[in-house]
């Protein structure tokens, strides 16, 4: 028994014991800290009071409790009293011989565990991109004739074979817009790099997007106004913001959805090279979106060119958006269950001695 309490009172992370009604009933130190309570002010309190997680969990608990099975969920934000959310991830487990008893842990994310997926493309997407390049060429100019075709055959035509060349029109014409994607992934220059404002980029991003395909979403701002300028071609940002918020707003569906824009400094964040040498990727921009997630048949490619999970998807977005980041040295991660998407972006600063506009 003795040896249980100092277990309980030596666990590194926030630990809490629950009862059948969700009540704290014990806390461990590192949980005091967490909650900058003491155990006397938190016990018999109901835990979902003093803990704000973003994510739906009573059913699960619930579950698990019946079960007997512990619970494990990642990166959620988890919130105590008047301090900014941490993101987080929760182990709860059934305590032995105590039916109905569970622990709850938390513990804060780490940096290597955050990295959970994370791409820096270059040599594959490369020579997929070239190739696909030349085709998209090659096909334009016989697909402008067989739309032109189409177009005067339908002068003659009743109203049924009409569909059919309208059929050939439409087809066309979305052959014609992936390749000019293609072309437009093809051409993209080195990145003309400044000091920006990253507040900026987000801000026409997100107008540009409720005016068009995000005109269903929520798009809510959550920056840090102390956030310093960030090194980078605010015209290829734009697009990198605007692909992610597309993609958001596809995967919500017609019902909508939240996204949060979220910005904040981290001191700590480096990336480091293959050679060893390593530099500071301070900025922090996360786009996060409560749709369904990434579908799991594609989930470890997404940043590759061609994958994609939605019908009519050219699956460039993701490519463009990772080739974009790493021409800028930065970073780019998802993490992603089904009502929580992040993607991440980390960014260097500006350099000191420039000045500010
Ligand atoms: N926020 C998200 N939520 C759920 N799935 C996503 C999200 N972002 C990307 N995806 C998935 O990743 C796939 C690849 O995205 P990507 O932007 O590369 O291509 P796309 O959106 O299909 O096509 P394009 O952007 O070229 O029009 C998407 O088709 C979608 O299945
Ligand atoms: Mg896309």
């Amino acid at each position: 028994m003795n040896s249980d309490k100092s277990i309980w009172a030596s666990l590194p992370v926030p630990a809490f014991l629950i009862d059948t009604d969700d009540r704290i009933t014990d806390v461990n130190s590192a949980g005091e800290g967490f909650l900058n309570a003491s155990a006397r002010q938190v016990e018999g309190q109901p835990v979902w009071d003093l803990i704000a997680v973003d994510a739906p969990l009573e059913e699960a608990l619930q579950r698990a409790r019946a079960n007997g099975t512990p619970l494990f969920v990642n990166d959620v934000d988890v919130g105590t009293g008047n301090r900014a959310p941490l993101q987080c991830a929760l182990q709860i487990a059934p305590l032995v011989n105590h039916p109905g008893m569970m622990i709850l842990m938390i513990s804060p994310r780490e940096l290597a565990g955050r990295m959970t997926q994370s791409h820096s493309v270059k040599s594959a997407a490369q020579s997929a991109i070239g190739m696909a390049e030349m085709l998209a060429h090659e096909i334009k100019n016989p697909l402008a004739g067989i739309t032109g075709a189409a177009q005067l055959l339908s002068m003659n035509l009743s109203q049924e074979d009409l569909e059919l060349t309208d059929l050939i029109v439409t087809e066309s014409r979305r052959i014609v817009k992936l390749l000019e994607q293609v072309e437009q992934f093809g051409n993209l220059s080195a990145p003309d790099l400044k000091p920006v404002n990253i507040h900026d980029v987000l801000d026409r991003a997100r107008r540009s997007a409720l005016l068009g395909f995000g005109a269903h979403m929520r798009i809510i701002e959550d920056y840090d106004p102390s956030l310093p300028l960030a090194y980078g071609d605010p015209d290829q940002l734009l697009q990198v913001v605007l692909n992610l918020l597309k993609n958001a707003s596809e995967a919500a569906g017609d019902i909508g959805g939240d996204i949060r824009i979220h910005t904040y400094f981290e001191h700590s964040f480096r990336l480091r090279r293959s050679d060893g040498s390593g530099h500071s990727l301070p900025l922090q921009v996360e786009i996060i979106d409560d749709g369904p997630g990434l579908p799991d048949d594609i989930k470890a490619d997404i940043f590759d060119p061609f994958v994609s999970g939605r019908e009519n998807g050219t699956g460039l977005g993701l490519a463009l958006v990772s080739k974009i980041i790493s021409d800028h040295d930065g970073w780019i991660s998802v993490t992603s269950v089904p009502g929580r998407t992040v993607f991440r972006l980390s960014l260097p600063r500006a350099p000191r001695d420039t000045s500010a506009e």
